[in-house]
């Protein structure tokens, strides 16, 4: 996969690009990154890129020029989609990260100030995207988790032990408790069912486990998992016990 990003912070993506999975997915070619500074796009001598809105009120704007002479400077296949981070978008969620995760190319676009220009938006953005219903004083943070949400799904890039499809929300579940060594921490001992070698069993306790965790804490993700009778009868004694 090719990410672009064009950002008015360029270094900010230094550190968070260069280690850990991100780095291992660049590393092994998985990952083709490039960071481009929209400001290098400013036409004029103080390398403006923002002003005032028209009608007033504070803040300043992205200028539409400058964005989308940037956008096109990297966007060679017109079908690549341009996503714009903003809070006024498509909610992140671990599906739209798995679909974003087969394009063969992302050009990422990094809002700042009080938004870009409208103009900018209708001629050259194709998606927008929020990481959360809060403000950001920029999309760069969220630029860097959408991509790491996105590249850790790329095939090949957590290796052959891989256990993307257990991640909690893979399933629309989250994942139950771990366990590992001492057997004993504190005075805490571990559930006998994980070191009794009954690999179905096993399986069983994790599945109840993810179960029991995704009812307690985000209930409402219940409605969208595929649920087994075994599952829906377990739901159901949680219920009873908790005398709903
Ligand atoms: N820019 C500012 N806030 C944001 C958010 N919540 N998500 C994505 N980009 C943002």
């Amino acid at each position: 996969m090719k990410i672009d990003v064009l950002t008015l912070f360029p270094d900010m993506f230094s550190a968070v690009m260069s280690e850990s999975m991100m780095w291992k997915a660049r590393e092994f070619g998985l990952l083709d990154f490039a960071v481009h500074d929209i400001r290098d796009q400013a036409a004029n001598k103080q390398r403006k890129v923002d002003d005032s809105p028209y009608g007033g009120g504070g803040g300043m704007i992205l200028k539409p020029d400058v964005l989308v002479r940037a956008i096109e400077a990297v966007k060679s296949d017109a079908d690549a989609p341009v996503i714009l981070l903003s809070p006024q978008g498509r909610v992140l969620t671990h599906q739209a990260a798995a679909e974003l995760s087969r394009q063969p190319r992302l050009i990422l676009v990094c809002g700042h100030y009080e938004g870009v220009d409208e103009r900018a938006r209708e001629l050259a953005i194709s998606d927008e995207i929020s990481i959360g219903d809060y403000v950001l004083t920029g999309g760069e943070l969220a630029a860097m988790v959408l991509i790491d949400a996105v590249v850790r799904l790329i095939p090949g890039v957590l290796g052959a032990e891989g256990a993307q499809h257990r991640d909690s929300h893979a399933n629309s579940l989250l994942e139950g408790p771990h366990y590992t060594r001492p057997p004993e921490f504190r005075g805490l001992g571990v559930p006998a069912v994980l070191t009794s070698g009954h690999h179905a069993e096993v399986d069983r306790w994790r599945r109840q486990q993810a179960l029991k965790r995704t009812w307690e804490r985000r209930p409402d993700l219940l409605e969208n998992a595929a649920l087994s009778e075994e599952d829906r009868a377990f739901l159901q004694q949680l219920r009873n016990e908790a005398g709903d």
